[in-house]
């Protein structure tokens, strides 16, 4: 049985993920077990920033975005010195076992601490979804929600002016925020890292849009992907489509606001399910939603294996635009 545990944030911050620390708290606390908050993720580790929490610290965060454990990103931590020393820390503190909140590069963090030997339970957190072993993360689905509220509100400009936008989303390596918000948003172009085009076929979709009929047009771009919102605006001006083109780009806004129902289920279920499994030995695993059960994968797989487009929502994006 273990007498006390730890939870950090870590990565870029995702909405949702204070209904997790609340969970991961309160159920310790429900087991008996003292649970420990790290501050800004492995750099508090690193510094010792520990703080202990009980209940009554995790109230009325469920509605809140952001973390209030704080997070960061950290290069000391992932040195084989900054590993050992992070783990003098823990043990220093008399933590016995932790949960890791956040993305890719947080849960390769916890499979090192996992690999020397500490108990480590991890928990998708990111509003990219680009993680291997749960159908979401925690936070993609308020993302989500945001880009939506945006589009709907372009569209309204856009059907007025006769435009067309171009939408930037969040999202370096992975499509999904922009795959679905295209397709839910009733975009007639995406693109994403997964698919590269070309300026001529947005163009010429574009041009066909305009020539049959309509009144205005949508394209969301990700990030990452192969061509910038500000060269798509300048191909199409020189090469007049019709309609006139505007840029926007939501940046950080989409990793703000209050968690939706859905992400404050899942970070419930998740963080009540991370503690069960440290408690229950099964550790150097990540929770994930599998169908519609909490299930697990090893550290090892959801780092290293990738999570790919499904091919089917890229033909849906094709279909519907039309
Ligand atoms: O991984 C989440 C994410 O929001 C990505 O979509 C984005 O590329 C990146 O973080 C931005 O990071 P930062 O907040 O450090 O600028």
């Amino acid at each position: 049985m273990l007498r006390r545990i730890a939870v950090m944030t870590s990565g870029g911050d995702a909405p949702g993920m204070n209904p997790a620390v609340r969970a991961v708290v309160r159920t310790a606390v429900a087991r008996g077990v003292e649970v420990y908050g790290i501050r800004q993720a492995y750099a508090g580790l690193l510094a010792g920033d520990f703080e202990r929490l009980t209940s009554r610290d995790v109230s009325g965060i469920m509605q809140r975005g952001g973390t209030i454990l704080q997070t960061a990103r950290n290069k000391e931590f992932e040195t084989p010195q900054g590993q050992k020393r992070a783990l003098r820390r823990l043990n220093e503190h008399e933590i016995e076992g932790l949960v890791v909140i956040g993305g890719d590069g947080s849960l390769r963090g916890a499979l090192a601490l996992h690999e020397l030997g500490f108990p480590v339970v991890g928990i998708p957190g990111s509003i990219d979804n680009d993680i291997w072993g749960t159908n979401m993360s925690i936070g993609v689905d308020t993302a989500l929600n945001t880009i939506l509220d945006a589009v709907d509100k372009l569209r309204d400009t856009a059907s007025s002016h006769e435009r067309c936008f171009l939408l930037e989303v969040m999202g370096r390596n992975c499509g999904y925020l922009a795959m679905m918000g295209g397709i839910l948003g009733g975009a007639e172009f995406i693109v994403i890292p997964e698919r590269p085009t070309t300026l001529e076929e947005i163009g010429a979709i574009l041009e066909d849009a305009y020539m049959r009929g309509k009144s205005h047009a949508m394209g969301v771009v990700a990030e990452g992907a192969n061509l910038k919102t500000h060269e798509i605006a300048e191909y199409l001006e020189n090469h007049e489509v019709g309609f006139e083109v505007r840029v926007t780009s939501l940046g950080h806004v989409v990793r703000g606001g209050k968690p939706t129902a859905f992400d404050r289920l899942l970070a419930t279920r998740m963080g009540v399910a991370a503690v069960d499994c440290l408690l229950s030995g099964e550790t150097g695993v990540m929770v994930g939603l599998h169908g519609r059960d909490i299930g697990t994968v090893t550290l090892l797989e959801a780092t290293t294996k990738e999570r790919v487009m499904t091919e089917s929502y890229l033909e849906l994006a094709d279909i519907l635009a039309k």
